[in-house]
């Protein structure tokens, strides 16, 4: 036995999620449908297996009240909403108009159209409207990675006691372990995973999901 990650490779890769739930229909769909209209982009979307568990994180937790910051054409968005509690909605969050018209396109073919809201403005501006009091049960930030402290502060006096923030990309293609310059991706990465680190309002695993997905759980405030 090792107390180390496996090295993960392709093969293994594909092994995982073939005996994973695997993507419905209408995702594989979206997923299609992203590629073929924004070829240059289709990284930004999640993949199938990351789907599936944030699906299955948001209906263990029972959650209700989740915000998305970074939906691009939905595929996240729907995974989120698809697990919510009854009553629930999703407030999500983006500044791109001809991305999120796909996205709006199949919340209402998976008919879940009542059950998010979509703000078409910056992130920060829409948080910082919202009141102040812990209204979320789950968070998922996925948008521009130099504002990913900044959401963090705005989300984390939003969050109910036991809501987790998730943050999308956290390891950034590995680069993080040596970004190249104070600028980059990377290093805005870097900088989140070191600032959500010493935050002791939270307790937190770096998911070698993805691209590396922060789980990041709101301890009582008492
Ligand atoms: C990586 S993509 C999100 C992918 C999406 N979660 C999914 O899985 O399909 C990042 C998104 O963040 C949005 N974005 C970038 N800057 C933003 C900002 N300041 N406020 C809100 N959204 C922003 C972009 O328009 C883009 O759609």
């Amino acid at each position: 036995m090792t107390r180390t990650a496996l090295n993960l490779t392709p093969d293994l890769h594909t092994y995982a999620q073939a005996h994973s739930t695997t993507e419905d229909g209408l995702l594989a769909e979206l997923a299609a449908e992203t590629q073929r209209l924004f070829p240059d982009r289709t990284s930004m979307q999640i993949g199938a297996d990351q789907g599936v568990f944030m699906t299955m994180l948001t209906r263990v937790m029972g959650a209700r009240d989740v915000v998305e910051i970074g939906t691009f054409t939905g595929y996240s968005t729907i995974c989120l909403a698809r697990g919510i509690a009854p009553g629930g909605s999703v407030l999500a969050c983006d500044v791109s108009p001809e991305w999120t018209s796909v996205a709006q396109q199949y919340w209402q073919r998976a008919g879940l159209g009542d059950r998010i809201s979509l703000r078409l403005a910056p992130a920060l501006d829409t948080l910082r409207s919202l009141s102040g009091e812990p209204t979320f049960d789950l968070a998922f930030v996925d948008a521009d990675k130099e504002n990913y402290i900044p959401y963090w502060e705005e989300l984390l006096p939003r969050m109910r006691a036991g809501g987790v923030v998730l943050a999308d990309n956290t390891l950034w293609r590995g680069e993080v372990l040596a970004p190249d310059s104070p600028d980059s991706p990377a290093a805005y990465i870097h900088s989140f995973n070191e600032h959500v680190h010493s935050d002791d309002r939270v307790e937190t695993v770096v998911l070698t999901i993805g691209d590396g997905l922060t789980l990041s759980r709101v301890r009582s405030r008492d």
